[in-house]
């Protein structure tokens, strides 16, 4: 373990690389004995576990027709079906000072793909990647499967999780082939401004090569979910995301042994710093979410997954009555096992 000089305890290279779904499923077993009380996992960034944020009828519609159309049950070009990466692409540039082209657009089976990918094509001998810390831990492993070196660079707690432009500049040389900027921040929730990014990026270099992306007729549906789709349903997620953050911060607040240096302002995870001090028969954060996991049966992720120690991401993507149950378990806890005086 080393410190980051900014008061926060980054974990060492060797526990930042277990999978969040692997601590996960050990937690959840944790749960199994409990049978008096439902299991509420603020643990998985996958809101629609949720009833509030399941998805659109059009989309499920849309990739319902394209699978009984039996036109789309073959192999689809390595980069993508033409349609869907046009439409991708009109769809982005909507947001864009300039013209995306479907060239610009390579369909993958989500980010972990995407990132694979990306770290397979940057590799060569000596190949080094700047990642952030905390960050989420995929880029390590995919890193490590390819061999390439990975350089953590630092988020500045109190910059509102600004990257440290000073450690990226001493890490970087001649063989490094990335930076790998996360935002909104996982698991910090920041939102970087513009002017923040500017400094950051460099430059950019485009290369890519696809072995297989997602079966054909749900990429021949994504025209149609991007025509159909209502606006109104990205605001209401949105609108639900921002009243969930609200109230887990202010659940937060009244746990003493528990604080959010940072609001989220973006995403849907919050990074909470846990106080041992006050805290009897707690060694970490690992015990932490163990002994929680089994007397409250309620998940939460260790920071030590990604990469902060003794911190604990929450993910608010819940049922607003799954969040506050879900956290007064949480204070209960916590006053089961504060020092005494
Ligand atoms: C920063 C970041 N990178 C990668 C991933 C993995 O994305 P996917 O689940 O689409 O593979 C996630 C998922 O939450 C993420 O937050």
């Amino acid at each position: 373990m080393e410190n980051g000089g900014n008061g926060v305890n980054y974990e060492s290279k060797e526990t930042s690389t277990m999978t969040i779904k692997g601590i996960l499923s050990l937690l959840m077993q944790s749960t199994v004995e409990n049978k008096n009380k439902r299991v509420i996992s603020l643990g998985l960034g996958d809101p629609t576990l949720f009833s509030c944020f399941q998805t659109t009828s059009v989309s499920e519609e849309a990739v319902a027709d394209t699978l009984f159309s039996h036109k789309f049950h073959g192999y689809a070009p390595t980069a993508g079906l033409p349609q869907t990466r046009q439409k991708i692409a009109e769809y982005l540039s909507r947001d864009l000072p300039y013209e995306l082209s479907s060239h610009d657009v390579f369909i993958t089976c989500g980010c972990t793909q995407a990132i694979d990918v990306s770290v397979a094509i940057l590799a060569r001998g000596g190949a080094n990647i700047l990642l952030p810390r905390p960050g989420f831990p995929i880029y390590e492993l995919c890193a490590a499967f390819r061999q390439v070196e990975v350089r953590h660079y630092d988020l500045l707690l109190e910059k509102g999780w600004e990257v440290d432009l000073d450690s990226v500049k001493a890490l970087a040389d001649h063989n490094t082939v990335a930076l790998v900027v996360i935002n909104p921040g996982n698991p910090c929730g920041n939102v970087y401004s513009y002017n923040h990014l500017e400094k950051v990026v460099e430059r950019i270099t485009k290369y890519f090569d696809l072995l297989g992306g997602p079966a054909t007729f749900i990429q021949a549906a994504v025209p149609r979910i991007l025509n159909q789709t209502e606006e109104s349903f990205f605001k209401k997620t949105i609108d639900d995301l921002r009243l969930n953050s609200d109230i887990c911060f202010k659940e937060i607040e009244e746990i003493p042994c528990m604080f959010c240096p940072h609001k989220p302002e973006g995403s849907m995870t919050m990074i909470v710093k846990l106080n041992l001090l006050l805290l009897e028969d707690i060694t970490d954060d690992i015990d932490f979410c163990f002994k929680l996991a089994k007397e409250e049966s309620v998940i939460i992720l260790p920071g030590t997954a990604v990469g902060l120690k003794d911190w604990l991401r929450i993910t608010f993507a819940a049922d607003p009555s799954a969040l506050v149950e879900g956290l007064k378990r949480v204070k209960v806890f916590c006053q089961r096992h504060a020092k005494n005086g």
